[in-house]
């Protein structure tokens, strides 16, 4: 299947989990894909042997000038962008009264100020060629105060991005820029294996009176093709929406 035929892809937090998922499905979909990501020996490596369009680039997705390097160089390289996927984050674990003001002010540049950023160094070259779509990384923890009960500023800051996606995709649909999120729930990436949980079903135990659905808990290509479909034309009448993918956890 060609799903993603013609577009070009940019997808901030390729090196591991969702983003890293996401970068290789939209290849395989026919996308040329521009993965980005910080650690960016470890994109490279992760994408080295993949036989589809990627091009592995540095961008920390906190840095103004990151940004435009990055753009800059995709529409080098690729001509336009016709997709953004702002899905770099970091969970920080703080409870609200064991934060301080740097860990606080970190939390919010990296899943908040980022996602800002990222669209106002894309949009733009998104209005001239006349439509996009935008796809921000929330979380359960923006829809539920105890999903993740510990991180007050990764609430507060997945928080903000559900409130600036709205704004973005009121003030944007004129130039048919269809701004969308994904809430993921408990899912299996790499930001939760460096906590020693090794399998989907590992995870799902921690879960099962939590999460209704078996096996408990996600896996990478759970999110990645939720992306995919808030990316590509499938999803052409949809913006502002919220998709959430967590087996059921906030119908609780
Ligand atoms: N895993 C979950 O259960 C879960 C649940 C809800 C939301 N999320 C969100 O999903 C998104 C993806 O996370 P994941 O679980 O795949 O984690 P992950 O750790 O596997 O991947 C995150 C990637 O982001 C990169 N990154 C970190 N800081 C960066 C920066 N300043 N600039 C650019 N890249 C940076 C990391 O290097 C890493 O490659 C995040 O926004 C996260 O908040 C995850």
């Amino acid at each position: 299947m060609e799903r993603l035929q013609n577009k070009v892809a940019m997808i901030t937090g390729a090196a591991s989990g969702m983003g890293l998922a996401a970068a290789k499905l939209f290849a395989r979909e026919g996308a040329k894909v521009a993965a980005t990501d910080i650690a960016v020996t470890q994109l490279i490596e992760e994408t080295r042997n993949f036989k589809g369009d990627i091009l592995a680039l540095e961008l920390d997705v906190t840095s103004e000038e990151q940004w435009r390097i990055a753009r800059e160089r995709v529409i080098k390289e690729f001509g336009k962008i016709d997709i953004l996927i702002n899905n770099a984050g970091v969970s920080v674990h703080k409870s609200l009264l064991e934060e301080d003001l740097e860990g606080w002010n970190k939390a919010i540049s990296i899943n908040l100020t980022s996602v800002w950023l990222g669209m106002k160094t894309v949009i733009p070259y998104m209005q001239q060629n006349g439509k996009g779509s935008v796809v921000n990384c929330v979380s359960l923890a923006a829809l539920v105060g105890g999903a993740d009960s510990g991180a007050a500023a990764y609430s507060a800051a997945k928080g903000g991005v559900r409130s600036l996606t709205k704004h973005a995709a009121i003030n944007f649909a004129k130039d048919k820029i269809r701004v969308n999120s994904v809430f993921p729930g408990a899912i299996l990436t790499g930001a939760v294996r460096k906590h020693g949980v090794t399998s989907q079903e590992q995870l799902g135990k921690a879960f099962q009176n939590i999460i209704p659905l078996p096996p408990h808990a996600g896996e990478e290509s759970d999110i990645a093709n939720a992306y995919l479909f808030l990316a590509s034309d499938e999803s052409k009448f949809i913006t502002g929406e919220e998709l959430v993918v967590d087996g059921g956890w906030s119908s609780n």
